[in-house]
């Protein structure tokens, strides 16, 4: 595998590829890879002839006090796991290749609606930084097909919508959730919990288990069931920001006959804001 740091030499390798006629995949990450983005960088080897993977640590979609400057890096370790799991080609550039006017009065892009709801209520300017780096990056590459994961569910949502109401010429693809044993989903943030705090972590999703269980049984008063799994989250030590039941397909508020759900919960536990999400199929 390549690495390469300048928009230049990502965008000369790519266009090389194009006009042998290569079909191109790229995984966009801020490093730290765990199983999950090897997960992303298989499947999209079964879609494409070269797979292109980014690492970048976006300064613009972390907010005043949050883990940009401690969010971990570790270049070495990633681009071997990178190699090993066959992607082509990494593009990890510095903050002045990105951004070389620096991280104000930029233009940006802002997908409304979807980004100010659940983790944008609680993450302001999250989502514009999101769909910037990412319409950015996919202006860089030029990807035929991009995989993000569904962990993410929500920042999975917000790209496709760019994508559709920008008519961006590729094709987005959702990649399940990669977990643990115990069912905790794998993320960069989990390295961030304490001793002690490992094992209450996998109430997160234990509690969507739990909910959705209780809907396709046949509950239908979401409000309650989303005060019951949030005390119980309260109960196992986490500060929730939320736990919502919403319409999978653009997380509005659903209605009764409503078939294809999404649980979402996030909740800090210690200094550690993990997200999770249940995929809940009626049909
Ligand atoms: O999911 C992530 O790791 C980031 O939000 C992304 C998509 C790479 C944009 O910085």
């Amino acid at each position: 595998m390549q690495t390469v740091t300048t928009i230049a030499e990502v965008r000369s390798a790519v266009a090389a590829w194009h006009a042998a006629g290569a079909r191109v995949a790229f995984v966009p990450t801020m490093g730290n890879l765990h199983a999950g983005h090897i997960h992303l960088v298989s499947e999209a080897r079964k879609r494409a002839d070269l797979v292109v993977a980014s690492i970048f640590v976006n300064p613009l979609q972390f907010g005043q006090g949050e883990d940009f400057a401690a969010y971990p890096r570790t270049l070495a370790a990633d681009q071997e796991k990178l190699t090993a799991a066959g992607c082509d080609l990494l593009f990890a550039p510095g903050e002045r290749e990105m951004y070389p006017l620096g991280r104000d009065g930029l233009s940006f892009v802002e997908v409304p609606g979807l980004s100010d709801i659940l983790c944008g209520a609680f993450r302001p300017g999250h989502f514009r930084g999101v769909a910037t780096v990412v319409s950015k990056l996919f202006n860089i590459v030029r990807p035929d097909v991009a995989l993000f994961g569904e962990k993410d569910y929500q920042q999975l949502l917000v790209i496709r919508l760019m994508v559709r109401d920008l008519d961006m010429d590729l094709e987005i693809v959702g990649v399940p959730t990669v977990r643990e044993a115990d069912g905790l989903a794998m993320s960069s943030r989990n390295g961030y919990l304490q001793t002690g705090e490992r094992q209450p972590a996998t109430e997160l999703y234990a509690t969507l288990q739990a909910l959705a269980a209780q809907i396709r049984g046949g509950v239908r008063d979401y409000a309650a069931l989303e005060a019951a799994a949030t005390a119980h989250l309260e109960q196992a030590g986490f500060r929730p920001d939320y736990v919502s039941v919403r319409r999978a397909e653009d997380l509005g508020l659903p209605q009764m006959n409503d078939r294809r759900l999404v649980a979402l919960a996030a909740a800090r536990l210690g200094k550690t804001r993990l997200i999770d999400n249940l995929l809940i199929d009626l049909d």
